[in-house]
Formats: C-alpha cells, structure tokens, sequence
C-alpha cells in the first residue's frame, strides 16, 4: 500500500470515529427522554424554589424547584399554569444531621421528577407531561407507572391545575 493510500485509509477511519461520536450522541439524547417523550429540561437546579415536603411515610425529604414561567404564574396567583410551566421535584433520604442534633437533611437523592405544561403535546392529562428519572437522569418508569401519574395529581387537586405544591413564601 503507498503511502497516499495509507493516509486515504487513515482518513477513513477517522471520519468514522467521528460519525460514530456523532451518532451516539445522537442515541444518548433519544435515551434521554422517558416514555412519554419528557426529557429531563437543562439547568433545573438553577430554578426558584417552591417549597420543600417532608414524607415521613417514605422518609424523603423533596424539594420542588420552577422555572421562571411556573414561579411569576404561582406568584401571580395563575390558574392553570401556562403552556412553558415546569416544576421539578427533588427527592432525596431524610437523615439526621451529623453536625446538629434535631436537624433533619437531605441525604442521598433518589429520583428527580417533573411536570412540564404543553396542552398540546399532553391534551389527555389537561396539558401535563410527566417524567421520572434517576438522578444522573436515566429515564426510569414504563408506560404502566407513568399511566398513574395523572390519576393520582386528578382525584387530589384538581383545584389547582394537578399541582400538590403551594408556594412558601
Ligand atoms: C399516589 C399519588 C401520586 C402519584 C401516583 C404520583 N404523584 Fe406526583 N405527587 C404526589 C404528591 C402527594 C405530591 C406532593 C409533593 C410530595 O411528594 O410531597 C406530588 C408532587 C409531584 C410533583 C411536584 C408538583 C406538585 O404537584 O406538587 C411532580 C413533578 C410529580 N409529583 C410528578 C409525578 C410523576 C412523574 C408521577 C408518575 C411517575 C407522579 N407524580 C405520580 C402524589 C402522586
């Protein structure tokens, strides 16, 4: 093999590492997202806090985070949430402090949840798409959990668009 060869060979091959790199990002996105197409949103931990709850039946400490549109909705007193509205719940252990006694904190994280408002991306959950995942964002849930999102956050608080979290001022 000559050497121009050799270098078209070369050549080929790194072009091939590059659409490799290419296409399996492109397959990392897609795995991204939970069954109902929800992907986790970039940059949540930056949102507005809504207000904390603590689960003493699962022992969880959770923390609802919103993007800008869903906090001026909440402080503004909206109802339903407009189309863009994102809330994000945050769980994680409840332990005790080890530095104060009679402190409870967040321990390890455990899953991170959303809801996101799109009427017409979710028009069969009034607007809201639902997803779960782990906190390094691997989707978690098939379609069987996710058929329960909705019927749960209905029968509870169907007066305040689906959404359990009041804002803590
Ligand atoms: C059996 C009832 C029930 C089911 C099923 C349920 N939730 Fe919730 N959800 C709650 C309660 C209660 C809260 C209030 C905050 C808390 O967890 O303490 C909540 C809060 C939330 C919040 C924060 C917004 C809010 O309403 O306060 C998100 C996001 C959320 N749930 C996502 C989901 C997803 C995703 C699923 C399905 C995988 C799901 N939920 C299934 C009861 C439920």
């Amino acid at each position: 093999m000559g050497s121009g060869a050799k270098r078209r060979v070369g050549i080929a091959a790194l072009t091939g590492v590059a659409l490799g790199v290419l296409a399996g990002g492109a397959v990392h996105a897609a795995d991204r997202a939970a069954v109902t197409g929800v992907v986790m949103p970039e940059g949540y931990r930056e949102w507005v806090a809504v207000a904390p709850s603590h689960r003493t039946d699962k022992g969880h400490i959770r923390m609802m985070l919103a993007n800008p549109k869903m906090v001026n909705a909440y402080r503004a007193g909206t109802l339903p949430f407009p189309d863009g509205s994102v809330i994000a719940k945050l769980v994680y252990e409840a332990v005790k402090s080890p530095t104060w006694d009679g402190a409870v904190v967040p321990g390890e994280p455990v899953i991170i949840e959303f809801m996101v408002k799109d009427s017409a991306r979710f028009p069969q959950n009034k607007g809201w798409g639902f997803g779960r995942f782990a906190p390094d964002g691997t989707p978690r849930g098939d379609e069987a959990l996710y058929q329960t999102c909705f019927p749960c956050h209905q029968a509870q608080v169907s007066d305040t668009d689906y959404i359990f979290t009041h804002w803590a001022p």
